[in-house]
């Protein structure tokens, strides 16, 4: 019998993760397929029930129905649903249970690569307060961590993300400003905006001249590879961690929970990087 996985969302057709999936069921040694379901918005119900007659055994989400395929599913994990938005479904003898493997699979790739960055009196600074901070903030949070600040151009959304700190971490919402001048305090700092995305690939969110030595900094986007950010950071001696490694992560992270498997991908993370040049 023949695992189907798959993924839903719009636009997808230039999505990596069929080739990322497709390499995890050949590195786990399990016949399967990986199909993309493309859909407008208010095709849901119909893109679901194909997945349904298709006996999916998981499949991913993505934009735009990260929050609006909450109300199909039969069940959901904690994490997915303080954040509000789910991007790996499972299918649990017939009940979908939904994850969200966004943050955790960040934390994953971190760590896999810097095995000593987070501990006690490690002192983050995040920039950024989007969607996709939500969940990095939110797994960060659930580790062993002096202190996570977030920098955002908008107080608002900052402050509201300050809410998903359910283990009272030390954490505060601070400008642009305030980073630049403060930024040596910080050991680790991850950029989750859309800043040096591109075809804006010259933007950098904030200055780097007070940053610490041995530093690390990361950044989530991942075309271009290497980011203004992170170039200016390497030029400063500091440690960097490029996006593409958080798209491989969350993806082992769903694999895990479709099959069981905990696969060491740090290999492909080469092979990602060619294919996004
Ligand atoms: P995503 O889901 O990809 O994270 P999002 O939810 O739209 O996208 O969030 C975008 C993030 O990038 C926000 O933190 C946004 O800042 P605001 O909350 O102030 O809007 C940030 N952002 C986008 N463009 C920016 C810019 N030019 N300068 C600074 N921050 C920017």
């Amino acid at each position: 019998m023949s695992l189907s996985l798959g993924l839903i969302g719009n636009p997808i057709g230039h999505s990596l993760s069929p080739w990322i999936h497709t390499n995890f069921l050949e590195k786990a040694n399990i016949n399967g397929n990986y199909r993309l379901y493309e859909g407008d918005i208010n095709k849901l119900p119909d893109i679901l029930k194909k997945l349904r007659q298709n006996n999916i055994a998981g499949f991913n989400v993505t934009v735009p129905y990260k929050q609006t395929i909450l109300p199909y599913i039969d069940d959901i994990d904690k994490d997915a649903r303080v954040l509000g938005a789910v991007n790996t479904v499972l299918n649990d003898n017939g009940r979908w249970v939904g994850y969200n493997t966004d943050g955790q699979g960040y934390v994953r790739s971190v760590i896999t690569a810097n095995p000593s960055i987070l501990n006690k009196d490690t002192k983050i600074l995040m920039l950024g307060a989007g969607g996709a901070a939500r969940g990095i903030y939110r797994a960060l949070v659930n580790q062993d961590v002096n202190r996570i600040d977030i920098a955002n151009r908008s107080e608002e959304k900052a402050i509201d993300l300050l809410h998903l700190n359910n283990r009272e971490v030390k954490s505060d919402f601070i400008d642009f400003g305030t980073a630049e001048e403060n930024l040596g305090d910080y050991d680790f700092i991850v950029q989750t905006t859309s800043v040096g995305m591109k075809p804006k690939q010259d933007n950098q969110i904030i200055k780097l001249d007070h940053l610490k030595k041995n530093a690390l900094v990361s950044d989530i986007v991942y075309q271009p590879i290497t980011t203004q950010l992170l170039k200016d950071a390497k030029f400063r001696g500091a440690n960097i961690h490029h996006g593409h490694a958080m798209l491989l992560y969350q993806a082992q992270l769903a694999f895990e929970i479709w099959t069981g498997e905990k696969l060491n991908v740090e290999n492909m993370l080469q092979p990602l990087e060619q294919k996004l040049r």
